[in-house]
Formats: structure tokens, sequence, C-alpha cells
């Protein structure tokens, strides 16, 4: 059977890219993947090539720099990834009439609401990764392409390094943890990402111009609480203890409160998304080469 779209997918090596190879097995369209080797999205000679070489229908692009204390430090690296190589592969959908989707951040808010953020609140980045992340999310608005933009916070998998992998590594071999209480979020299975964004693509095709949407499991809870329930899933006897923020101190500065909205993006695409402790379990059983049921 023909492929239904060709779908390109930079950054599959990373969290998200692993996931969304995980979860379309199923799918009937045909799945490109890139990493820099094949793809470098800051390249406009490497972005063309890829995209006559392929003639993709979608792109999804999973690459970023994502070092959020060390982007404080490496500003132009942060900048090439996040906004200029966006900017050149929007402006490559919007030639070549590819639809494109794009991943951004929580971490363009500031934190400050006291209700969860809806996309059209105003954003305000507090560190050079949030700033440069929506620097991108504007200069693919500007390009003129079809496409949209997810916001999505505190991604974890069973792939590569991210919260829950450090808290689980370090739980085994030490009594007491520190973890702050004072952020508040939700977090995201890559998982459930990857669904959602296999979801968009198979439903793509009346949408025009860039729509934001927001992205996170349901539920809401600290670093703390998390790092809690990390510890009582996995089974693990080490002592959470909460702290705040300010004793433990970090290049970049994070926003204290960044609950997503996602009411837009579960009506417009008629999606269920699963509670975060209900994704953790499937996420841990699958660290520890389990099935979960
Ligand atoms: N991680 C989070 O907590 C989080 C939270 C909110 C939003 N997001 C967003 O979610 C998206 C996916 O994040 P992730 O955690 O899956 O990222 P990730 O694991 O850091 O993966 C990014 C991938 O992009 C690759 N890459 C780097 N430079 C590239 C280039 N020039 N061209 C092509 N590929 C390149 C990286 O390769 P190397 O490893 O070799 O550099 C890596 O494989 C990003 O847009 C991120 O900003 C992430």
């Amino acid at each position: 059977m023909k492929p239904r779209f060709t779908i390109l997918v930079c950054g599959s090596n990373g969290q998200l890219g692993s996931a969304i190879k995980a979860e379309n097995k199923n799918t009937a369209h045909h799945f490109i993947y890139t990493d820099l080797a094949e793809m470098d999205i800051s390249s406009e000679d490497s972005v063309e090539e890829n995209i006559e070489k392929h003639k993709p229908n979608i792109i999804i692009n999973c690459a970023a720099y994502t070092a959020v204390d060390v982007a404080e430090e490496e500003q132009s690296m942060a900048e090439l990834l996040n906004t200029t190589a966006v900017t050149i592969l929007s402006d490559a959908c919007y030639r070549h009439k590819i639809f494109m989707i794009h991943i951004s951040t929580d971490y363009v808010f500031d934190g400050r609401n006291f209700k969860p953020y809806e996309e059209c609140d105003p954003a305000n980045p507090l560190s050079v990764y949030g700033y440069t992340k929506l620097q991108g999310e504007q200069q693919m608005i500007l390009s003129g392409c079809n496409g949209v933009i997810i916001r999505t916070s505190w991604l974890y998998s069973a792939y590569g390094n991210n919260f829950v992998k450090t808290i689980l590594k370090h739980a085994q071999h030490k009594e007491s943890l520190n973890v702050v209480f004072d952020q508040v979020g939700t977090p995201t299975y890559a998982n459930d990402l990857a669904d959602g964004i296999l979801t968009i693509a198979n439903n793509h095709l009346n949408m025009e111009h860039v729509v934001t949407y927001n992205f996170s499991n349901e539920g809401v809870c600290s670093w703390y609480d998390f790092a809690q329930s990390i510890v009582e899933i996995a089974e693990l006897n080490c002592h959470i203890n909460p702290i705040k923020s300010a004793e433990y101190l970090t290049l970049a500065q994070r926003p204290y409160y960044t609950v997503l909205d996602k009411t837009q993006i579960k009506t417009d695409f008629n999606i269920e998304i699963p509670h975060w402790r209900e994704s953790l379990k499937k996420c841990i059983f699958e660290i520890n080469g389990n099935q979960y049921i």
C-alpha cells in the first residue's frame, strides 16, 4: 500500500524522536528519521538537500538545544539551534509547502500565573533557553508556513537523560535527595506527546498558518512530588527532602509555575491525555524492562 504521507523527523535520536519511533509502528506513513549526521537543521544546504531527496509532506522538528543551564553560557549555540535553525526549517517548509510540527517549551512563560497557562497568555521567558525557543516560535509564525507549535513541559522517557532517570540512578545509592518543592508544573511522558504529534500528523490537511498548542500530561505537581512518586513507584528506599529553589542555585532562572491548559489540543484533536502518575508508572516499568498492563 502506498504510504499516505512522507514524514521527516529531525533530531530523531533525542528523547522525543526516539519516542516517536517507538510509538509509530502501525502507521500508514513513510517515516524518515534524521539526526545531526544526516540533516543539520542549522545548515540551509543540509535542509534543502534532505527536502529534495525525501520530498516530505510533513517535517517534525524534535531537534533543539535543550541544556537549559549551559545555554546561559552558550547563548550563540542555543540561538543557532532554537532560533536560526527554526527559521531555516520553517522558511524551507513555506517554500516547499511542507506542514511543520515544531516543539517548544513551557519555559517561554515567566511562571507568575496563578492558573494554567493558555496558548494566548503573554510569554516572558526568564532564561536564554526560553528566550531562544520563543524567538524560534516567532520566526516560524513569520515564515508563512502551515504548521503547529506544541509547547510541552518537563519531558521524560526511557531514552536519553532526564529527571526520572536521574532520580532513579541516585535513589538507588543515596539515603536521601533534596528536590525543589516550589516549582510547579506537569511532567510529560515523551511517548504520550509522540502519540499526540502522530494524531496531529494524521489530521493536518485542513490546517492553515501556524497554530500553537499546549501539551503535557494531566495533573499538577512540584519537582518534589514528582521525585517522591518516582521512588514510590520504583520501590526505592530513599527519602526525598523538599527544598526551596533558593537553596538549589542553577545558572538559569526557572519559572515557579508552568501548568499548561490543554483544552485546545484536546478539543481540536479529540484526544485523551493520561494523568502524569499513570504515565510515570509506564515509563518506570519500561526502564526496568517490564511491561505495564
Ligand atoms: N527535555 C525537556 O524537558 C523539554 C521540556 C520542554 C520542551 N522540550 C522541547 O522538546 C523538544 C524535544 O526535546 P528532547 O528532550 O527530545 O531533546 P534532546 O533529547 O536534547 O534531543 C535533541 C536532538 O537534536 C539533535 N541535534 C542537535 N543539534 C542538531 C542539529 N543541528 N541538527 C539536527 N539535530 C540536532 C541532538 O543530537 P545530539 O544529542 O548529538 O546533540 C538530539 O538527538 C525540544 O524542542 C525541546 O526544546 C524539552
